[in-house]
């Protein structure tokens, strides 16, 4: 059985219509809080005077019987329902009869599913937040162990200099962190209340707003009407988040592709995160962290596609808002199947600290070389320039920095000396970069203990 169709229509409506309307696929996922919601409304409505204590009770009973029912699956919607809404105050209709009637008393599905989608929202924030919070722990985990495992950072992917296999994981730390920041700006944006605005322009009834609220945990109302109904800068704010954290999630995953290469083999990649070849047998694919590197612009897409919604939209309600959930639900789903593989990855990748000391080739020192000729007074574009020199001259000898006589590199300046040969190993360039934020070992376990004490200040919400 269906709501009957308002009087307003005389016919039914087309059957590829009601297929097209339908918003079940993309919202059923929301009865849970559609109920709940409800169930803050009737009481709202109990608190004016429009339903008797009597039909409270048979409201929020039927409710929980219609949750129930959901639960178990004995109450299944169809597409002739329209959206969780319209499917949740049917079924309770069917149970309770008259005061199931009156529950859409002052309420509008345009301010409801913007409550519901709230509401369910804070709860996806929660949990991924929770994720990212373990993401980071196990990073802080695996730096602690490898301090002093050297290998290059890379510029322009070329060899640059060297750094720590924990400053490199610890970078992604601090950009989850950053991530967790916008969640919960994302998570803050949630707390406001919508319900109450009504179809578009507010209500003829006097419902308590402020107890909806506290009813429903929200920590405010929403000022205008018009635009709690037309705004979905909360499901932005959380999409914008998605598509960063997706973009880092990205990076990590395309640096592991790459890492797995027989060409960089800096890591081995845990088999339960790895696939094979249908064709080549010897082939070990690294698809998990391919689908991370996939993840970012699929994120980027859904920030795209609601702000493409938006764009140039009338106030105040309009049926494209539906499309909404679209882009939310895809980016909540990528991020629920995504978060805990990174983990599985990361807690399993076993680096190869011989490939990654081998990397460090002894031109890495030629930074290092320029800076100790500035220790020795000479000013940083000619060290530069002469470092250059020595650079060319190793290449065209196919000898090693570390090789030349004292007396040749004195012949090019008299500012070097004995102290030129402690240069060479990579562990003394790593302990030279003592500034703060920078890879020495020492410096980065402070940076640690700040991560430790980031972690601390910053419960999951
Ligand atoms: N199902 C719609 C959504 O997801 C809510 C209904 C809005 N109201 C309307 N008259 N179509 O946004």
């Amino acid at each position: 059985m269906t709501v009957a169709r308002s009087g307003r229509f005389s016919g039914d409506r087309a059957p590829s219509f009601v297929a097209l309307n339908s918003s079940l696929s993309l919202d059923w996922r929301l009865w849970r809080e559609d109920i709940e919601g409800s169930v803050a409304h009737a009481r709202a409505l109990l608190g004016a005077g429009i339903l008797s204590a009597a039909e409270y009770e048979a409201v929020e009973n039927g409710l929980a019987a219609v949750g129930r029912e959901i639960e178990s699956g004995a109450f299944v919607p169809t597409d002739a329902d329209e959206d969780v809404h319209m499917a949740v105050e049917r079924r309770l209709t069917e149970l309770i009869g008259e005061a199931g009637a009156r529950l859409h008393t002052g309420r509008s599905r345009n301010d409801q599913v913007v409550t519901d989608v709230r509401l369910h929202l804070r709860r996806v924030i929660e949990r991924q937040d929770a994720a990212l919070a373990s993401l980071q722990e196990l990073l802080v985990a695996r730096s602690a162990d490898h301090l002093e495992t050297v290998l290059p950072a890379y510029t322009h992917l070329q060899r640059a200099q060297v750094t720590s296999l924990a400053q490199h994981l610890l970078a992604y730390f601090w950009m989850f962190e950053r991530d967790r920041t916008r969640l919960e700006a994302a998570r803050q944006a949630c707390l406001e209340l919508p319900l109450g605005a009504g179809a578009a322009v507010g209500l003829d009834f006097p419902l308590d707003r402020t107890a909806e609220a506290a009813d429903l945990g929200f920590d405010r109302v929403a000022e205008n009407s018009l635009d709690a109904v037309a705004s979905r800068d909360f499901v932005v704010d959380y999409l914008a988040a998605a598509a960063q954290l997706g973009a880092h999630v990205s990076r990590l995953g395309a640096e592991i592709v790459l890492w797995a290469s027989g060409e960089f083999g800096f890591v081995r990649l845990p088999d339960a995160y790895a696939g094979g070849s249908s064709i080549m047998p010897q082939k070990k694919n690294p698809d998990a962290a391919e689908l991370m590197r996939a993840a970012g612009p699929r994120l980027a897409a859904d920030l795209g596609g609601l702000l493409g919604v938006l764009h140039g939209l009338p106030l105040a309600y309009n049926t494209d808002l539906r499309e909404d959930k679209r882009y939310l639900f895809d980016a909540v789903d990528c991020l629920d199947q995504l978060l805990p593989v990174v983990h599985g990855v990361l807690a399993e990748i076993a680096y190869d600290e011989t490939r990654m000391a081998a990397a460090c080739d002894p031109s890495l020192a030629a930074t290092d070389v320029a800076d100790y000729l500035v220790e020795q007074g000479v000013p940083f574009r000619e060290a530069h320039h002469l470092t250059g020199g020595l650079v060319r001259r190793c290449l065209e000898r196919g000898e090693d920095l570390a090789q030349v006589p004292l007396e040749e590199l004195r012949s090019l300046s008299p500012a070097f000396d004995e102290r030129y040969y402690e240069l060479h190993e990579p562990a003394a360039q790593l302990a030279r970069k003592r500034s703060r934020g920078g890879s020495a070992p020492e410096r980065v376990r402070e940076q640690l203990e700040r991560a430790r004490a980031a972690l601390e200040a910053r419960p999951c919400c």
